[in-house]
C-alpha cells in the first residue's frame, strides 16, 4: 500500500529527528546516561579520555553543519558525542583500533574519536563525496591528528550528490582488506538505495578484520513500524519504493530509506556479518521519546 506523502511532515521530520536525540552535551550529564549503561567500566574509560571536549577542535561553518542533517551547535555536539559513546559501549572499541566511517561528513563524529584513539597504534579513516566537508575535516583533525584521516570520492545519491560520477554500487573502498577492527555508519544506510547498501556491505566486510565489529543506524521496516507509517502515526512519512524498502520521496529515494529488517539482516549474515542486535529507535514512535537516537541500530560482527 502506497503512503500519501503529508509535505508538513516532511518538512518537519529533521527537526523532530534533532529533537530526539537532543541530550545534554555536557560531561556531566552524559556521565551520567553512560552510568545506567551495562559495561560502565568501558564507557568511563572514555569519558575520561578527554575525548568529551572534542580537544580544541573548532567547529565547522554552519553550512557543513546542515549537510550533516542541520541543528545549531549544541545539537552537532550532541549527536557526535552520543554516535561516538555508542561506538565506545556498542562496538566495544578501544584506543589502539582502526575504524572506518563511510559518509563521515565533515567529522561530526571523528572529532570526538581524535582525542580518543592512541596516536601510535589507533587509526580513523573517513571518506565521503562531499569535497567541502572532507577539505574542512582535513586542515582542522587531520592536521592535528595525522592518524585521523579523510578522503573524498565523487559518488552519485540522489540527495546528495545527483551528478557524481562513481556508482555507489561499483565503489571500491581505497582499503586493503582486513584494515579495520570497527566499521561505523551513524545516518549513511538511510540514504542508500538497494544495490548501494548491498555493495557497502560486502566492502565493509572484506575491510573488516576477522572478528571486527559494524555499528550501522537503519530505518527498519517490520510489522510494527509498517503499521505505524501506514496509520500516520511515524515522525517519518514513507511510501512504498521497491520490493524491500519504503522511501520519503519517490524522486528523490536517498532522501530518507528503510528497508525491510528481515533484508538487512540477512544482506548482512550472507556477507559474512552475524548481527548481534538491533536497538529500535524513535523514528517510528514504538518506543518513547527521549531516548538517545531517532534511527535504529545494528551491531554485527565478522566471523569467518
Ligand atoms: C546524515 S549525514 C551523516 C554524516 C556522518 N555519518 C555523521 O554522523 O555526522 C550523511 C552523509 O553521508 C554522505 N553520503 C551519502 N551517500 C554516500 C555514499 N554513497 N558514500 C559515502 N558518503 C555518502 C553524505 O555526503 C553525508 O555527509
Amino acid at each position: 500500500m502506497a503512503g500519501t506523502l503529508d509535505e508538513d511532515k516532511v518538512k518537519n521530520w529533521f527537526q523532530t529527528q534533532t529533537r530526539e536525540v537532543a541530550a545534554p552535551a555536557d560531561p556531566a550529564a552524559l556521565e551520567v546516561l553512560l552510568a545506567r549503561r551495562s559495561d560502565p567500566s568501558v564507557a568511563e574509560r572514555a569519558v575520561r579520555s578527554g575525548a568529551l571536549a572534542a580537544d580544541g577542535i573548532p567547529l565547522p561553518p554552519q553550512e557543513l553543519i546542515d549537510w550533516v542533517g542541520g541543528g545549531d551547535a549544541h545539537v552537532f555536539q550532541t549527536v557526535g558525542l552520543l554516535n561516538f559513546w555508542q561506538l565506545v559501549v556498542y562496538a566495544r572499541l578501544q584506543s589502539d583500533q582502526r575504524v572506518l566511517e563511510p559518509g563521515c561528513g565533515c567529522g561530526r563524529n571523528a572529532r570526538y574519536l581524535a582525542p580518543f584513539l592512541s596516536r601510535e597504534r589507533g587509526g580513523y579513516e573517513g571518506f565521503d563525496l562531499h569535497r567541502p566537508s572532507i577539505d574542512w575535516a582535513s586542515d582542522h583533525v587531520s592536521r592535528r591528528y595525522p592518524n585521523v584521516r579523510f578522503g573524498f570520492a565523487d559518488i552519485r545519491n540522489t540527495n546528495y550528490n545527483p551528478n557524481g560520477s562513481l556508482f555507489d554500487a561499483d565503489y571500491l573502498f581505497p582499503y586493503e582488506s582486513g584494515t579495520f577492527d570497527v566499521v561505523f555508519l551513524p545516518s549513511v544506510f538511510t540514504h542508500l538505495t538497494r544495490p548501494g547498501f548491498e555493495h557497502y556491505v560486502r566492502e565493509i566486510a572484506r575491510v573488516l578484520v576477522p572478528g571486527g565489529r559494524l555499528l550501522s543506524w537503519h530505518f527498519l521496516l517490520d510489522d510494527v513500524t509498517r503499521e505505524r507509517v501506514r496509520a500516520g502515526a511515524s515522525a517519518l512519512p514513507l511510501e512504498e519504493f521497491d520490493e524491500v524498502s519504503w522511501a520519503m520521496e519517490r524522486d528523490n529515494p536517498c532522501a530518507a530509506i528503510a528497508f525491510e529488517d528481515a533484508f538487512v539482516l540477512e544482506t548482512l549474515a550472507s556477507s559474512g556479518l552475524q548481527p548481534q542486535f538491533v536497538a529500535h529507535g524513535t523514528w517510528s514512535g514504538r518506543v518513547p521519546d527521549g531516548l538517545v537516537d531517532a534511527q535504529d541500530r545494528i551491531l554485527a560482527v565478522r566471523t569467518d
